[in-house]
């Protein structure tokens, strides 16, 4: 597929831009910065100017296309992850005003351009509990996309309002749009050199569920959702199998969520951030776990 990818500069956008080139996608990268990821083309743009990101999605993607001679192809899928991706790095009301302006001028072109494929980074900070002021618990547990989410800081509201905006997209144009509810991502590297803290100390992974996602198995799962069609608008978890820590499933559960509602009986070590929805709609099969990638056996 010919594929305009925006954010591919970023943490997770590098890893699933390399994972969709090495698929055998065609992908321009529309960010601020240059990726210079090799075989993916660079275009510098801001999402919050319509005017740039309306000429970025009509344009050429590299100079070969000038010799077919017959104009600019068409973008046969749009992977959106450009953004603030936290609050406490701009001021609160930029960062809502980048994702929710951004988003709505990417989707808004896409579809003005005859896209019929979208998918764009949703976040798991929509369900409140990783950004919350002191400790705020799931509702219950496994955490799947029926969740409510009314989260409290900017950052997580511009992306409840991003999930809004392109239902309403998908209403009016009947186009494939799929959000991703995507959990803490872990480049490769980062197993040996963050994993062991977080085994001693658990508590810093209760913001984030206890979850992961590795950042390969992410970019499997954008092209997953490239792949099937059909699906109208879809939200999906987007984790790993497994928890970020050592300890098991009821380990967890006794120490962290003994008064959470528990709505089926869950494996040794399986996430707390469902990842059901998307194995059973995309196919979604993430290959890695941390315990592949520690030398230290005993803390597996
Ligand atoms: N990293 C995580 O753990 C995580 C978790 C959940 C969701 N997400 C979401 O995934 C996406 C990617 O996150 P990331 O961690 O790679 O963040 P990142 O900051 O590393 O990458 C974001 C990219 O967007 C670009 N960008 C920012 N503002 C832009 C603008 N106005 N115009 C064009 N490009 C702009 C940046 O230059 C950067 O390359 C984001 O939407 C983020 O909210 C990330």
């Amino acid at each position: 597929m010919r594929i305009l990818f925006t954010g591919g500069s970023g943490k997770a956008g590098r890893h699933a831009v390399a994972y969709l080139r090495d698929q055998g996608h065609r992908v321009l990268n529309l960010d601020l910065v240059p990726a210079g990821i090799e075989g993916v083309a660079d275009r510098i743009a801001d999402i919050t100017d319509a005017g740039q990101v309306y000429d970025v999605m009509s344009s050429y993607l590299w100079f070969d296309e000038l010799d077919l001679g017959t104009g600019v192809p068409k973008f046969d899928a749009v992977v959106h992850f450009a953004a603030v991706p936290r609050l406490l790095l701009t001021s609160d009301n930029e960062c809502y005003r980048v994702n929710t302006l951004g988003t709505y001028n990417v989707i808004d072109a896409a579809l003005k351009m005859g896209v019929r494929k979208i998918v764009f980074a949703s976040s798991e900070t929509t369900y409140g509990v990783c950004f919350a002021d002191g400790e705020r618990k799931p509702d219950y547990i496994p955490v799947d996309e029926d969740q409510d989410v009314v989260p409290e800081d900017s950052y997580a509201m511009s992306k409840v309002v991003n999930e809004v905006t392109a239902r309403s997209f998908q209403r009016r144009t009947g186009a494939d749009i799929y959000g991703l509810r995507i959990n803490n991502v872990i480049e490769p590297h980062e197993y040996k050199q963050d994993f062991p803290a977080y085994i001693a100390n658990p508590d810093m992974r209760r913001r984030n569920i206890f979850a992961y996602i590795d950042a390969r198995d992410l970019g499997h799962m954008v092209d997953c959702c490239l792949k099937t069609d059909g699906l109208g608008f879809e939200i999906f978890n987007v984790s790993n199998e497994d928890h970020s820590i050592a300890m098991t499933t009821q380990e967890i559960i006794d120490r962290y969520y003994v008064d959470v509602p528990l709505t089926r009986e869950m494996g040794e070590h399986e996430t707390f951030y469902s990842n059901a929805k998307a194995k059973e709609l995309v196919g979604f099969a993430p290959k890695h776990r941390w315990r592949m990638y520690l030398d230290d056996p005993t803390v597996a």
